[in-house]
């Protein structure tokens, strides 16, 4: 799969060499040690959100005494949250529990715990199949935890996969993993309340609901207070946020979210994910443009550029509307990047429909993609009404097609920046030379410069870009 940033990225599945990132670099909440110093270890996979998730584990875990660790070898619980949109996700979660199998071998005692999205998925049945495993939680369960935790230390293997309408963690401050300090995620709803026909997430995290605006705020403003200048909020469909005030009665949509939590700070930089065709307003768009912190940056899944695939997607727009919200974007926000998901070979493509994918891409002028090939999942619309009748082979050739574009277009968009100058947040050393920094532009591209004395991690710089490759800008500060 081709990515052309190599940072986590706050959009969806993440590329292989991203998966299972092991968390803890500097965990900024070491637990109690008067409460007992036993130790959690926990892996995660799939989007943004199960990351998002893992912090809110992590600092539930804190409160009852654990401390978190890199070394799977001293841990007392392995956790590992997990990703269903793809079998190839599943597959990668089973191949590590076979590691962990092996642990629990070497280790009397150790407990290990499946939670997300594939221990909602597959429920008890999940631990039919893996022997080892001790508890399963789904995505709304995680507060039952340290109860199903301390079931297991008494030999009781333990389940909670029930959804919930109202669950959003909003009292839960997440305990930062694998942070630079720099850059957090705010989750500010849960669940998905659109259908479409290929995708498993509507099963796996349950019926839409949005986060109190209020504790939303409080978190940017903590975060802000801590050093961090960016936060990304995350949601399947940030567009339909809605959350009415109790007291007021007054309703905040994800326009006016994006505005107040603009305000916490202008040095709190603002990015957000996922936007969807369908909801997109111009109202949205008018805010990102008159807030300087709002990045220029939108990440607008397409899926497939041919109104007859997108009607059997049930994405509930057309060619026509997605290339009109495009036009939009580019109207309100001229320097706006976009980037989408994309997957081909659904069900009946034909090889016409794939061409109008094609020409949707160069339409629309993507920067980057994630790009995908079609995998039936078992229980959603397309597997019980859909033949899934296009050849792996026919699959993957037309991914390869989008790739290969995606990197020429990608390339082509890298080099219209040369000479321009970017406002970027140093997140931190390159990955060749501890003499660089890198950081990302507004417009989410990584972008690499020569360090200069009293600059670090966290401050804002304007980099002039000399030479770029097909993921990068590399430039100078000025
Ligand atoms: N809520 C986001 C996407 C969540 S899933 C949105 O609506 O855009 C992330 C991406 O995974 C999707 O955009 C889609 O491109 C891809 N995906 C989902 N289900 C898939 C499947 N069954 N096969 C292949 N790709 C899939
Ligand atoms: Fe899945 Fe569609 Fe919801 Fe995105 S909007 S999570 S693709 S059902
Ligand atoms: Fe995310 Fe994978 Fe679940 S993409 S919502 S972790 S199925």
């Amino acid at each position: 799969m081709y990515d052309n940033n190599p940072t986590l990225d706050p959009h969806k599945p993440l590329d292989e060499s991203q998966q299972g990132s092991v968390y803890f670099k500097n965990a900024d909440a070491p637990g109690d040690p008067e409460k007992g110093t036993r130790h959690f270890y926990i892996e995660s996979y799939g989007c943004a959100m199960n990351f998002s998730d893992s912090e809110i584990v992590a600092s539930i875990l804190g409160e009852v005494g654990f401390q978190p660790t890199r070394d799977m070898e001293i841990a007392d619980l392995i956790l590992i949250n997990t990703c269903s949109i793809r079998e190839k996700a599943e597959q990668n979660v089973r191949q590590r529990l076979r590691i962990f199998d092996q642990v629990k071998k070497r280790r009397k005692g150790t407990l290990v715990g499946v939670l997300g999205c594939m221990a909602e998925r597959l429920k008890a049945k999940l631990m039919e199949e893996e022997k080892l495993v001790d508890m399963v939680l789904g995505p709304d369960a995680y507060r039952d935890l340290p109860k199903l935790v301390a079931e297991a230390s008494q030999g009781e293997k333990g389940i909670n996969v029930l959804l919930s309408r109202e669950e959003t963690y909003a009292d839960i401050s997440p305990m930062r993993l694998d942070s630079n300090g720099v850059v957090a995620f705010i989750s500010i709803m849960r669940g998905c309340d659109n259908m479409c026909s290929f995708c498993v997430v509507p099963f796996t995290r349950g019926r839409e609901r949005s986060r109190n605006a209020f504790s939303i705020i409080a978190e940017a403003t903590d975060l802000y207070q801590r050093g961090y200048r960016e936060v990304t909020l995350l949601g399947q469909n940030v567009d339909s946020y809605k959350w009415e005030n109790p007291d007021s009665k007054e309703v905040v949509n994800f326009a006016n979210l994006l505005e107040m939590v603009a305000l916490v700070h202008p040095d709190l930089r603002i990015r957000f994910s996922t936007s969807h065709p369908k909801d997109i307003t111009d109202e949205v768009l008018y805010t990102i443009k008159n807030h300087e912190n709002i990045c220029n940056y939108i990440h607008l899944p397409v899926q497939s550029g041919n109104s007859r695939v997108l009607k059997l997607m049930n994405r509930t727009y057309d060619r026509e509307w997605y290339l009109e919200r495009v036009k939009a974007i580019y109207r309100i926000i001229p320097d706006c990047a976009i980037s989408a998901d994309i997957i081909t070979g659904f069900c009946s493509e034909t090889e016409e429909e794939h061409q109008d994918t094609l020409s949707i891409m160069k339409e629309s002028d993507y920067t980057m993609s994630y790009m995908f090939y079609y995998s039936e999942r078992p229980g959603t619309l397309a597997a019980r009404k859909y033949p899934d009748d296009i050849p792996l082979a026919v699959k993957k050739r037309r991914l390869q097609d989008v790739v290969d574009l995606q990197m020429e277009m990608s390339h082509a968009n890298n080099k219209r920046d040369i000479g321009k100058t970017f406002k970027v947040l140093i997140e931190g050393n390159s990955k060749k030379s501890d003499q660089q920094f890198k950081g990302r532009s507004g417009q989410n591209k990584m972008v690499i410069f020569d360090k200069k004395e009293n600059l670090k991690v966290g401050d804002y710089v304007q980099v002039k870009i000399n030479s770029v490759t097909r993921a990068t800008l590399l430039g100078e500060i000025v």
